[in-house]
């Protein structure tokens, strides 16, 4: 009897487990790395909520409807080491249950953040079993030998123990998520030594006056013409070393100290990362608090995390982790999102602002970098759709159609489809426009797009303060352009005929990834250079397209050529 309910048993999950939905992966589909669901590719329309938000249930009810109402398809939450191994042994993933229900039922999908050793640098959200314990798990020590409250990568035991919590939650949610909810783990929060430059106790001395352990040296070695440029001249101006100590490959700068905990943190969420996904593996990023205008050195910033800078560092000791992402708030958001995209560095952004200017860094990001998607930290704060740091107590709106957040994820929701072939073609392209740079240029097809914010069309002056389009190349001389506050106009890439014109221009909506036409534009809708001479001149034929502030909206347009 027993054993014939062992076989129902084994036949049952054999049925389960055949049942289930593809897991998420990440693959590279031409042109781009995509992340695939349910076995196509999917776009992130995605939105983060606040710290502590889905530590409980009861708030978590308050935000899923506003999370459909904003148009997102993926949310991302945390889930704490504290809230799930509240006493050594003893894990409890009832919320983890919860949060795939509310998910579920709301027609979301999920991107966990485990909040295990660290957050923002800090150990904020071990359990306190762990905190308490400074013996078991020694801490990062600052210059003058204080402790912080940061668990010292180079601990085994912190790695251990956070490694075996987090196992956990991947076997929980492979047996608890058949339907594929969670997409993606996001492996602790901006990691790196907050106070110095590097942990200074006994254990990372000892380290840091030994040799690069020669697995580093050997990939560096082997990855040199790709290697980040800032490495490459630490590494070079140093001598070029291929063995050595820290200090003799890379040289004496709070840099190498830099490079140093990159490896000490890499290899501890390289671990996780890879014991995580021999029981599900799922793709796993990280999160990166990039440097700030008004941080002297690393320390400053956390010290270790997967910047720029060290990027090869976190490949080479962390192969197991697909990718590494930028939180942008800075006003910069096209030079940071660049210098995150490599070819062994798909982009996605997985925190950022989620006002009128979060709606451009997504077009942007998606458009001109193949971001698997985008999401704006604090959705469950409507207040955050308005201005990015809103004042505490500030009335946060009510009606939410109509932020620039929603309008711009429904808009990308429609052109998802489009978006993803094209990203995969390689023929879409992305403007991102400011005051202080009013004007982009573009390659795309048999013409270069110039993109400019929206100016008045008698004096010239700027009209707008931001602006930005997505362009996708629907044939050499056809495209479709989505924007807001930004004007377009075309020049012929050679050979031929040297001026554009407008054959034929139209607004219109892209449903189920094809092109429904709405007004045809002409006369006012395209004029925009009175000055003919001028602008015969320079080989323009004075016309281009036009988006307002009522943006994004959808224009298609098709040129011809003339002397
Ligand atoms: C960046 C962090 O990664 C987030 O967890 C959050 O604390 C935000 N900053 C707050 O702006």
């Amino acid at each position: 009897m027993k054993q014939l309910t062992l076989l129902l048993l084994g036949v049952f999950a054999i049925v389960v487990s055949s049942e289930a939905a593809p897991l998420p992966t990440l693959e590279r589909r031409g042109a781009a790395a995509q992340l695939i669901v349910d076995g196509q590719p999917w776009l992130i329309r995605g939105g983060e909520v606040a710290n502590t938000a889905s530590s409980s249930l009861a708030y978590m009810d308050t935000v899923w409807p506003k999370l459909t109402r904003l148009n997102l398809n993926t949310v991302l939450v945390a889930i704490a080491w504290a809230w799930v191994e509240p006493a050594e042994g003893k894990f409890d993933f009832a919320l983890v249950d919860g949060l795939l229900a509310g998910a579920r039922a709301n027609n979301q999908r999920v991107i966990f953040l485990w909040f295990g050793s660290w957050k923002n640098g800090i150990s904020s959200f071990v359990p306190a079993w762990v905190k308490a314990d400074q013996a078991r798990f020694p801490r990062v020590r600052v210059a003058g030998g204080q402790s912080v409250e940061i668990l010292s990568p180079l601990s085994a035991t912190a790695l251990a123990a956070d490694t075996r919590a987090y196992v956990k939650f991947m076997e929980h949610l492979r047996e608890a998520d058949p339907q594929r909810t969670t997409l993606m783990i996001q492996l602790q929060n901006e990691v790196g030594v907050l106070g110095d430059s590097r942990d200074r106790s006994d254990a990372a001395n000892a380290a840091f006056a030994g040799a690069v352990p020669a697995e580093l040296m050997k990939y560096l070695a082997a990855h040199q013409a790709g290697l980040a440029p800032a490495l490459a001249k630490l590494w070079a101006e140093a001598g070029g070393k291929t063995a050595g100590t820290w200090t003799e490959v890379f040289g004496t700068s709070p840099a190498t100290d830099e490079l140093f905990m990159a490896w000490h943190y890499a290899k501890f969420m390289g671990g996780m990362t890879a014991a995580g996904k021999a029981v599900y593996p799922l793709p796993v990023f990280t999160n990166t608090w990039i440097v700030q205008p008004e941080d002297k050195g690393p320390g400053d910033y956390p010290s270790g995390g997967p910047q720029p800078l060290s990027l090869d560092v976190w490949k080479a000791g962390a192969p197991a982790i697909d990718l590494n992402c930028p939180d942008i708030y800075l006003p910069n958001f096209d030079e940071q999102v660049a210098s995150f995209q490599r070819p062994d560095n798909p982009v996605f952004v997985p925190e950022s602002r989620g006002d009128a200017g979060g709606a451009a860094n997504a077009f942007y990001a998606i458009g001109a970098h193949a971001s698997l998607g985008y999401s704006p930290f604090g959705i469950d704060n409507t207040g955050r759709l308005v201005v990015l740091r809103p004042e505490p107590g500030a009335p946060a709106p009510t009606e939410l159609e109509g932020l620039p957040l929603a309008k711009a994820y429904a808009v990308l929701r429609d052109l998802t489809p489009l978006i993803l072939e094209h990203q995969q073609k390689g023929t879409i392209r992305a403007a991102w426009l400011t005051t202080t740079k009013p004007r982009q240029e573009i390659a795309l097809g048999n013409h270069t797009l110039t993109v400019e914010l929206r100016k008045n069309r008698r004096t010239g002056k700027l009209s707008a303060e931001l602006g930005y389009a997505m362009v996708c190349g629907l044939g050499p001389d056809d495209y479709l352009v989505a924007g807001t506050d930004v004007q377009v106009t075309f020049t012929p890439r050679p050979p031929g005929a040297p001026i554009a014109g407008i054959a034929d221009a139209e607004a219109g909506e892209v449903r189920d990834g094809r092109w429904v036409p709405g007004r045809k534009m002409s006369g006012d809708d395209i004029l925009v250079d009175y000055n003919l001479a001028k602008a015969a001149a320079a080989n323009q034929s004075g016309s281009g397209l036009m988006f307002g502030p009522d943006g994004p909206t959808l224009q298609r347009v098709k040129l011809y050529r003339y002397r």
